[in-house]
């Protein structure tokens, strides 16, 4: 982040107070006067205003909802495809934030990104019973007793347990909205095929009781509110 754009974020000053402080050199980086607005800051990066540490927002928690588009994975270790943190552009610290529930490559929709493990321990770990919302079109019509089966919990391939219920409600024939509160590996896709039936398109719209901002467009972000942060 530019060192003017951070101390207008965390100083609650305009560009031109920050460019005024800057000249005047109060404006210190690991003991470095620097005078120059458009100076680079990087993490760890210590920003010193008269000699006061300045309460920088890199090690500060972060919790973000982003409206994840196709072609984005949740992981920094994919070869082929971006990581979701790429579309983080503003956010200095974005490389240390993790998916707090991951979403496939193919998959739109609500992804929270933090950098408090124990807060996406809450939101992923089944035991909490966080419900996860997606939207799903099929290829096929939905199966009559695929809603009770679902409710049941069923036994997917290479798993030991039945699914946790789980619940769906028909839009029309081929469209659904399914609610899970456990996250295995591809397991709204796995459900269907289980089903004889095949996902060809999935979103997800709320994790828990907290739905995707419907102003953001595919690729943006924003920070969370903290009453968003206190649901889980
Ligand atoms: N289930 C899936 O199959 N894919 C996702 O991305 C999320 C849930």
């Amino acid at each position: 982040m530019r060192l003017d754009k951070f101390l207008h974020n965390t100083l609650g000053i305009s560009r031109s107070q920050a460019s005024q402080l800057l000249k005047s050199g109060v404006v210190t980086i690991n003991g470095e006067i620097v005078k120059t607005g458009a100076h680079k800051i990087k993490d760890g990066d210590v920003v010193k205003m008269d000699d006061e540490v300045i309460r920088d927002n890199f090690s500060q928690p972060t919790y973000i909802m982003l409206h994840k588009p196709k072609g984005y994975v949740c992981t920094n270790d994919d070869p082929v495809h971006p990581c979701v943190t790429r579309l983080l552009r503003d956010i200095a610290n974005a490389h240390d934030l993790h998916a707090a529930g991951r979403l496939d490559v193919d998959t739109t929709g609500l992804v929270l990104l933090t950098n408090d493990g124990q807060w996406s321990h809450r939101v992923t770990s089944p035991r909490k019973q966080c419900g996860k919302t997606y939207h799903v079109w099929l290829a096929d019509p939905v199966a009559n007793d695929t809603r009770n089966r679902f409710a049941q919990g069923i036994m997917l391939k290479n798993e030991k347990q039945l699914t946790r219920p789980a619940q769906l409600t028909l839009i029309n024939s081929t469209e659904a909205s399914l609610i899970i509160h456990e996250g295995k590996y591809h397991q709204v896709k796995r459900m269907f095929a289980a089903e004889g039936n095949k996902v060809v398109r999935l979103h997800r719209d709320a994790i828990g009781s907290l739905a995707l901002d419907d102003e953001l467009a595919e690729g943006e972000y924003r920070f969370l509110t903290e009453s968003e942060i206190d649901l889980f």
